[in-house]
């Protein structure tokens, strides 16, 4: 098998191991564990699917910043896209080729689109001050600024409102009544070459003829801004395909399914199509491995107390979003309730997963939540002094790699240069 899977002894696994030999060969818990092979084949759908059209993948680098794994998608033919300074920096680190690497965001900031500029990556034009700052890092940089110019097309992703972005009300991009004096000003600026246009919807989209309504409408605007002697090459349309994380069994549409409602319209302009998938690239292809510590009861409900939880997890509390929980053990009673999944913060909001329905497991018997590879070790957060935890990923199969390792109390104390603290902890 590939990926997280359960196999046929009832045992979880990730690739060729067993997910029980993994806790056992690993130093700490809870941890996050990836299927490599998962990802190469994410990767793939998507180089299928736009066989026969000129493309960028642009690897939506928020969803999972694994040093490892950006490096890993690089190889594979991957562009990168870019929402911080030091995203940017990771990536050019990584090698990805700056050309095919796209620099978004609202509030990119003076120096980050210097650094974009300067290197001959892709920048996003998100409002009127924006612009400004990148005509400001071609000036300062001498070097031609390459612009996409982000429409909110004001399409309904049907998503929630947290991962909604293309919306009228939304903070990203501006609106079409605006557009010509964005035009106007590129124009008029020599440092400047508009090169594409961008639109991104939200995330967790589950039906793609929203992307093809998205496209009908970013089409018309090709055509208005071509019309006024601009030499469009790039359609980007964002990412946002969602995944299956209920694992009831629904079909959901593929990369191809995706790439398919719009290919007649890029390839009827001539564009290159840009995509951003983040998501859709990494979250299938990892777990969050925890320990179970403990199970109680309080009045009607029953709960499952982890050593995991919203610190190196957040999204169940954030979003409610579900992602499915597996015990790594078959259980020899076939009985099951209803619990709360929930981690050791001292906070109600603080659950993995809620009204699950699972064997009563023991103190110390694995558990895992799935489809942990997108947004959740890159939301990660230190609250209660949790500390950042290790990241392991399967390779070939079988082997077994450490890619990034725990951050220690020690760490901390010296990342915040309290040295006599960290001496402490050394001894
Ligand atoms: N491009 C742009 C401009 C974006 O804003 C995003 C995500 C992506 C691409 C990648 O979208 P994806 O393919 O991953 O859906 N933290 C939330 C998701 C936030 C997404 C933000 N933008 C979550 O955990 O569900």
């Amino acid at each position: 098998g590939v990926g997280i899977y359960q196999g046929t002894d009832g045992y979880m696994y990730c690739d060729g191991l067993r997910i029980d030999d993994i806790r056992a060969a690993a130093d700490s818990s809870p941890f996050y564990l990836y299927s490599k092979e998962r990802i190469r084949q994410n990767y793939k759908a998507y180089q299928e699917a736009l066989q026969g059209l000129d493309s960028i993948i642009g690897y939506a680098v928020k969803a999972n910043n694994n040093f490892r794994i950006m490096q890993f998608l690089r190889e594979l033919g991957s562009g990168a896209v870019l929402v911080s300074g030091n995203e940017l920096r990771m990536a050019l680190k990584a090698g990805f080729d700056p050309t095919r690497t796209i620099f978004n965001g609202n509030g990119k900031l003076p120096k980050e689109l210097e650094l974009a500029v300067a290197n001959g990556v892709l920048v996003n034009c998100d409002s009127e001050f924006d612009l400004a700052n990148i005509q400001a890092a071609a000036r300062n940089t001498g070097k031609r600024a390459r612009v996409l110019i982000r429409i909110n097309p004001d399409v309904d992703p049907q998503v929630h409102p947290y991962v909604s972005t293309g919306l009228a009300g939304s903070k990203f991009g501006i609106r079409n009544t605006h557009l010509q004096w964005f035009l106007d000003q590129i124009k008029a600026d020599p440092n400047l070459e508009l090169v594409g246009a961008h639109c991104h919807l939200g995330s967790t989209i589950t039906k793609v003829n929203i992307f093809r309504d998205a496209t009908l409408l970013m089409v018309d605007f090709i055509k208005q801004i071509r019309a006024q002697g601009f030499d469009l090459k790039f359609l980007n349309i964002g990412g946002g395909l969602g995944i299956d994380y209920q694992k009831k069994g629904d079909i959901l549409p593929s990369p191809k399914d995706l790439i398919d409602t719009v290919r007649d319209l890029v390839s009827s302009l001539g564009l290159t199509l840009i995509i951003e998938p983040g998501r859709s690239m990494v979250a299938t292809s990892s777990c969050f491995v925890n320990t179970v510590t403990g199970v109680k009861t309080n009045g009607n409900k029953n709960f499952i107390v982890v050593d995991g939880s919203m610190a190196e997890l957040i999204r169940p509390s954030l979003y409610d979003a579900y992602q499915h929980i597996e015990l790594t053990a078959p259980h020899p009673s076939a009985e099951v309730q209803k619990f709360d999944v929930v981690g050791p913060v001292c906070e109600s909001a603080d659950f993995l997963g809620k009204d699950r329905v699972l064997p009563t497991p023991n103190s110390g018997d694995g558990l895992i939540v799935m489809d942990a590879g997108a947004y959740c070790m890159s939301m990660a957060s230190n609250y209660n002094m949790k500390l950042a935890p290790a990241e392991w990923w399967v390779e070939d199969g079988q082997k077994l790699t450490k890619i990034r390792r725990g951050v220690t109390l020690e760490d901390h104390f010296r990342n915040a240069g309290w040295e006599l603290a960290a001496k402490l902890v050394q001894r």
